[in-house]
C-alpha cells in the first residue's frame, strides 16, 4: 500500500503572516510519528515563499488550481510549468468549488490534469456528487462517471498512474458543511472508485491513493482514514491551524 497522502487544501486563504503556520507544522511533526506525504496547497501567491520555507523538510507544497495550456493570452491565469518554477510538486485540479464557481468541467479537469502531469507535477483529482444527486440515488453513477473523464486517458500504465496521480473523493454536500458521510458511504464510494481504477490499469490500480475530503477534523479523522481504500485525506478548515493538521497526519 503507498503511505497516506495528507493534504492541507488552504483555498483563498493566508497573507504572509500565514506562513507561521508551515513553519508550526513542521516542528509539530518532529514530535510525533506518522507514516504519511504531507502537503500543503496554498494560494497561488504564497506557493514560491511557502516553497523555500519548507525546502529539505517532509512538507511538499502544492497548489488549487492550474490553467491546461503552459502559457499565453489568459489574464488572470497560472499554469502547470508556472507552478512548477515556482516550487509546487502537486496541484488540485477540479475542486467542486471550481466546478462550481467556474464552470469546470469534467473535460477541463481531465485537460488540467494532463497540464500537471506534463509540467511533472502530481494531480490530485476531485470527483464527488451534490446532495440532490446523492438524494436522487445517483451518487455512485456521477462518481463512475467523473472518473472517467477526469482521469487522463493517456494514463494506461499502472505503475506511472499510481506513483503520480491520486483522486479525491469529496461529496459536494460534506464540504465546509459540518456535514459527514457515514463510513459506510464512504467505503462504498471508494470500493467504486477503486474498482473503476483496476478496471483501468489493471492490479496497478490498486496503489492508487483514494484521499477522502469534506469536513474532516482531527476527530473525525482516524474512523475515515482508516476505512477501506481510503489513502489519505483532503483537508480543508482543518488545515489553516497547524495543531489541527497535525493531529488529523497522526491520525492517518
Ligand atoms: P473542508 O474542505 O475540510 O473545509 O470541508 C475540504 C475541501 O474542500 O477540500
Amino acid at each position: 500500500m503507498a503511505a497516506p497522502l495528507i493534504i492541507g487544501n488552504w483555498k483563498m486563504n493566508g497573507v504572509s503572516a500565514d506562513l507561521a503556520e508551515a513553519s508550526a507544522l513542521v516542528a509539530l511533526l518532529k514530535q510525533i510519528s506518522h507514516r504519511a506525504r504531507i502537503a500543503l496547497c496554498p494560494p497561488a501567491t504564497l506557493i514560491e515563499r511557502m516553497a523555500r520555507l519548507l525546502a529539505g523538510t517532509e512538507v511538499m507544497v502544492g497548489a488549487g488550481d492550474a490553467h491546461a495550456e503552459p502559457s499565453g493570452a489568459f489574464t488572470g491565469d497560472v499554469s502547470a510549468e508556472m507552478l512548477a518554477d515556482a516550487g509546487a510538486q502537486l496541484v488540485i485540479v477540479g475542486h467542486s468549488e471550481r466546478r462550481a464557481t467556474h464552470r469546470e468541467t469534467d473535460a477541463m479537469v481531465g485537460a488540467k490534469a494532463v497540464a500537471v502531469l506534463r509540467a511533472g507535477l502530481e494531480p490530485i483529482i476531485c470527483i464527488g456528487e451534490t446532495f440532490a444527486q446523492r438524494e436522487a440515488g445517483r451518487a455512485l453513477d456521477v462518481v463512475r462517471g467523473q472518473i472517467a473523464t477526469s482521469v487522463p486517458a493517456q494514463l494506461k500504465d499502472a505503475d506511472e498512474m499510481s506513483a503520480r496521480v491520486a483522486i479525491a473523493y469529496e461529496p459536494v454536500w460534506a464540504i465546509g458543511t459540518g456535514l459527514l458521510p457515514t463510513i459506510a458511504q464512504i467505503e462504498e464510494a471508494h470500493g467504486v472508485i477503486r474498482k473503476a481504477l483496476v478496471n483501468r490499469l489493471g492490479e496497478g490500480g490498486r496503489q492508487v491513493n483514494i484521499l477522502y475530503g469534506g469536513s474532516v477534523t482531527p476527530e473525525n479523522a482516524a474512523d475515515i482514514l482508516h476505512a477501506a481504500d481510503v489513502g489519505g485525506a483532503l483537508v480543508g478548515r482543518a488545515s489553516l491551524k497547524a495543531s489541527d493538521f497535525m493531529r488529523i497526519i497522526e491520525a492517518a
